[in-house]
């Protein structure tokens, strides 16, 4: 029997691999922009790090985690998020004493036992970005900022940024216990999954799909009609920022999110792009300020977001981000002489950044000039026995490229010695 891929985790191919570049340079150059640097954490943790972060009694905890005894015995996970991970990291190497505000982030796989769907994925790809020190809330606001922008300048389509606060150990009891008594005498109308952990988790019924409990849910007090002025100032703080920055965003009461550690805010980019279906949401996060501790670090204020690479790329569609040509420059060859006439040609123009593809299979000129025109080349070197002979190639620059004429090829010939210069200046427009 063949062997397939692991249920729920696909390979990634061009030109899907090329779009994950696109979006991964994109994010590099914006996220220096902001002064984050990237961090790489192992995709392996000990399975009590996440238990304790993301909380025993989420979904991911209870039920989605690749969790096994390695040869030691003991017991680990590969990463279902990386929060933990950077959290994990920040205080084994002593980040708060030496410096005041600390910004990462990462890129990478993460792994989650869920149901696979379109947008939902047992191994999935996450660009992370996590601020910590800084306990303002012109934190949050920056961070919502460079999430809209790196959409934005992605062409990430219908996008709408989802706020909500959750309040802080002074206020969220207050929350909760108002919720508890609003769901009470409603319980028996609930789903079998809100039943279950209502009790326990009330703010959960505020995010689950199904129809009764939705319904319920919208009769339901709000978190911040029940804020402490503390986190009613850090609300207000948020949206004059982000009313500053120009950034759209609207208040949604349902707004929990799924992992135990949020504190005050937490938002969602989520994209009205038909090709996302229901896993509609791009990106998730929020304030974190007592994760640090619970981990047995010194107390630290934290936010940050997670986004969700796949998703992005559905809610891209096929076209965006634009993806340059595999090669600029083809070379195509009449012979094994002229073939090898044009190899340090190649390599010249790859110093000089240009990108060449060499058919080395002998095809007949008519394939190799098909294959060139495939791959998107602007340019194509055609060199022959006879051209050879009087060292000279043949230049042509390809229709409808941005070397080219629109509509038109033209060709003409030049001496081998100048080919490379020739190139560098027709891809420069000159
Ligand atoms: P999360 O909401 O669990 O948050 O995940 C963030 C994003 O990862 C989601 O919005 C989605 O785009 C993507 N994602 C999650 N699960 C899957 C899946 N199974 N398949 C495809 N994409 C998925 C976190 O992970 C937090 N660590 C975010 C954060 C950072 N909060 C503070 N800092």
């Amino acid at each position: 029997m063949r062997i397939q891929a692991v249920k729920g985790m696909y390979d990634l191919l061009p030109p899907q691999s090329r779009r994950l570049g696109e979006v991964e340079r994109i994010s590099h150059e914006l996220l220096a922009t902001y002064g984050y640097c990237e961090v790489h954490t192992p995709l392996l943790e000990y399975t009590g790090l996440f238990a304790r972060s993301i909380g025993e009694e989420t979904d991911i905890v209870e039920k989605e985690m690749y969790t096994f005894e390695d040869r030691d015995g003991r017991s680990v996970t590969l990463r279902p998020e990386g929060t933990a991970s950077a959290v994990r990291a920040y205080i084994e190497h002593g980040l708060s004493a030496s410096e005041a505000v600390t910004r990462w982030y990462y890129l990478g796989p993460m792994f989650r036992h869920e149901r696979a769907q379109r947008g939902r994925y047992r191994q999935f790809h996450q660009l992370g970005v996590e601020a910590l020190g800084v306990s303002e809330p012109g934190i949050d606001a920056e961070l919502c900022a460079l999430l809209w922008e790196l959409c934005g300048r992605l062409g990430a389509p219908g996008l709408e940024l989802h706020l909500n606060t959750l309040g802080c150990a002074e206020c969220r009891p207050v929350f909760r216990a108002a919720l508890l008594e609003y769901l009470a005498p409603h319980e028996a109308s609930l789903c079998e999954d809100c039943r279950r952990r209502f009790r326990h988790n009330p703010l959960r019924v505020l995010d689950c799909k199904v129809e009764g409990c939705r319904r319920i849910a919208d009769g339901a007090p709000t978190s911040l009609a029940l804020a402490c002025a503390a986190c009613r100032g850090h609300w207000d703080g948020l949206m004059l920022d982000l009313e500053a920055l120009r950034v759209p965003s609207q208040h949604d009461v349902r707004l929990v999110r799924g992992l135990d550690y949020y504190t005050r805010t937490t938002f969602e980019l989520q994209s009205t792009a038909p090709g996302l279906g229901v896993q509609n949401t791009i990106a998730g996060g929020g304030r974190y300020d007592g994760l640090v501790a619970e981990l047995g670090g010194p107390p630290t204020p934290a936010v940050g977001f997670a986004m969700g690479l796949e998703r992005l790329l559905l809610a891209l569609g096929d076209e965006r981000p634009p993806l340059r040509p595999v090669a600029q420059v083809g070379c195509v060859s009449r012979g094994e002489a002229a073939r090898r006439a044009l190899l340090p040609l190649a390599r010249d123009l790859r110093e000089l950044g240009i990108s060449v593809d060499v058919d080395h299979r002998g095809s007949s000129v008519k394939s190799q000039m098909k294959r060139a025109d495939k791959l998107g080349c602007a340019l194509v070197l055609i060199l022959g026995e006879d051209e050879l002979a009087r060292q000279v190639v043949t230049l042509r620059e390809m229709a409808g490229s941005a070397a080219g004429e629109a509509g038109a090829t033209r060709q003409s010939e030049v001496p081998l010695a100048e080919a490379v210069a020739r190139i560098r200046a027709l891809l420069a427009g000159g």
